[in-house]
């Protein structure tokens, strides 16, 4: 018998993917690239790349771990020996997202206590860099930021507290918690932003089509990259999660509520984003395409100008924006730590306190390294390397490795269709073994082609090596862990769990 812990409710298990998936790329990331890529017209690919990859491979995941039932580095050893390096590789890039994720996290934290008496001022890019980062030179670290540190604490003993206390009492009760509370919040703001004025401008640039983009392979690159990173897909994560489902569980179902429920949130944040861009172009009467951002801009300079700006309750409204990054920060924070927490449970045997304390350890210890004055230009490299390459390549590995070698898709597809509502049929298999791989595989090589992007703080090259050099070490700790051997009574699928 093994004795691994379970959901307690089916809806705590999709309030968990949907938190994991729910985060700041949802919030600051999704509406300026749909913006940047064709507004109206990127729902196509978008969908597209929601449809013929997102939901499958999210489908093929939640199926790898329901059916081997462990963290992604046990899975994927119990699919193969030879590929248990695959799950290390996962969750080592999943390693390295909490470490400057946590960060962003404190952050809005503070940003919540500035909103309460806007204490950011007029000059909202001087407030970020200089006065609360007080950012050093690019390359220098500079000592400790000295704002960051508190809320920083404040994000690992929340995330540790909660994994901690375990699957169903931890990561279960937090999510159905924070994602109701989370959607309130964010709704409030949304309908708000709606009612200001110039929110119809705003939603006009959004949603209006450029269809001569349409063809533009870029398009097609920013829609998987947000379709991915905003799953969570390929980052060890869902595997992690659902090898946590009870034996009766609808897998494909879950699936695709999960994939819409995403979708759904990232609508709305386009909605509430550009609405509230379109009241600050009318307040400063500018065109809308003048104040658009994404990222660290948009949430941390720009939108702290549109709340200098609202006609009342700034105060309120600042603290519900950043309350509610905090929230869908925090609830994928967790599903990125429990991927290592499980993976080294799983494998060294240990309890799961240990497991924290070690995993979730070292992790806040490294997020310390983006707590400096110089932290903010090493976070940018880290966030842009993950976003562009990181997310292909750890897809593209994937569905090779599952599909291709290990000829997974018939046994896959089985396995689901026994308990799933929804039956997969060949056209999962079409999407997964054609479709993706082409469109990943094209993706990877044109983005490898394309001149190394400068800009920001550091020049492309050290971008590029850099990013590499991480992707690299992760591989090769994967590698080295895959030797150390497993205890007999682990690696061995326990035959009464089988479906
Ligand atoms: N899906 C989360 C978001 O949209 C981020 C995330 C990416 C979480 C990768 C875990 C792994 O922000």
């Amino acid at each position: 018998m093994d004795n691994r812990p379970q959901w307690g409710t089916r809806a705590g298990f999709i309030l968990a993917a949907v938190g994991s998936a729910i985060g700041l790329g949802n919030i600051w990331r999704f509406p300026g690239v749909a913006y940047e890529n064709g507004g109206g017209s990127f729902f196509i690919p978008y969908l597209f790349a929601l449809l013929t990859a997102g939901i499958p491979l999210l489908v093929m995941e939640f199926t790898l771990g329901h059916k081997y039932r462990g963290s992604a580095p046990l899975t994927y050893a119990r699919l193969s020996k030879k590929f248990e390096w695959l799950g290390w590789w996962q969750v080592g890039i999943a390693f390295v997202i909490s470490t400057y994720y946590s960060v962003i996290i404190a952050w809005a934290i503070s940003y919540s206590g500035f909103s309460l008496n806007l204490s950011w001022g007029k000059d909202t890019q001087t407030f970020l860099f200089s006065d609360y980062l007080q950012a050093a030179a690019p390359g220098e670290l500079g000592g400790f930021a000295p704002g960051v540190l508190l809320p920083l604490l404040i994000v690992w003993v929340v995330t540790l507290g909660v994994l901690f206390a375990g699957v169903k009492k931890g990561i279960e009760l937090a999510n159905k918690i924070f994602i109701p509370t989370l959607v309130v919040l964010f709704l409030i703001i949304v309908i708000r932003a709606l009612t200001l004025e110039g929110a119809a401008q705003g939603l006009e640039a959004f949603f209006k089509p450029n269809w001569d983009m349409i063809l533009n392979g870029k398009v097609w690159i920013a829609a998987y990259g947000q379709i991915f990173f905003s799953l969570s897909i390929a980052f060890a994560i869902m595997v992690t999660y659902s090898s946590y489902l009870p034996k009766k569980s609808d897998i494909t179902n879950n699936a695709f509520i999960t994939g819409f429920g995403n979708s759904a949130f990232e609508l709305l944040a386009g909605i509430g984003v550009f609405s509230a861009l379109g009241f600050m172009a009318m307040q400063q009467g500018v065109p809308v395409n003048e104040v658009v951002s994404k990222g660290i801009g948009l949430a941390f300079i720009v939108f702290p100008q549109i709340i200098n700006e609202f006609p009342a309750f700034n105060e309120l409204f600042g603290f519900l924006f950043f309350a509610s990054l905090t929230l869908a920060g925090l609830t994928s924070l967790i599903s990125i730590v429990e991927t290592f927490v499980a993976g080294v449970q799983d494998k060294f045997n240990v309890s799961r306190t240990k497991a924290v304390l070690f995993g979730g350890g070292v992790s806040a210890i490294i997020s310390l390294l983006f707590a400096t004055r110089g932290g903010i230009n090493f976070l940018d490299v880290a966030d842009e390397f993950i976003n562009s390459f990181g997310v292909t390549l750890a897809g593209f590995v994937e569905v090779i490795v599952v599909i291709w070698i290990l000829r997974q898709a018939t046994d896959l597809q089985k396995h689901a269709n026994q308990i799933s509502d929804i039956q997969l049929g060949a056209w999962w298999k079409v999407c997964l073994g054609v479709i993706t791989p082409i469109v990943l595989g094209y993706m990877m090589i044109d983005k490898l082609r394309a001149e190394p992007y400068g800009g920001g703080s550091y020049s492309g090259e050290f971008l590029l090596y850099s990013g590499w050099l991480v992707a690299a070490g992760a591989l090769i700790v994967g590698i080295l862990f895959s030797f150390i051997s497993w205890k007999k009574d682990t690696i061995e699928l326990p035959a009464d769990k089988e479906v």
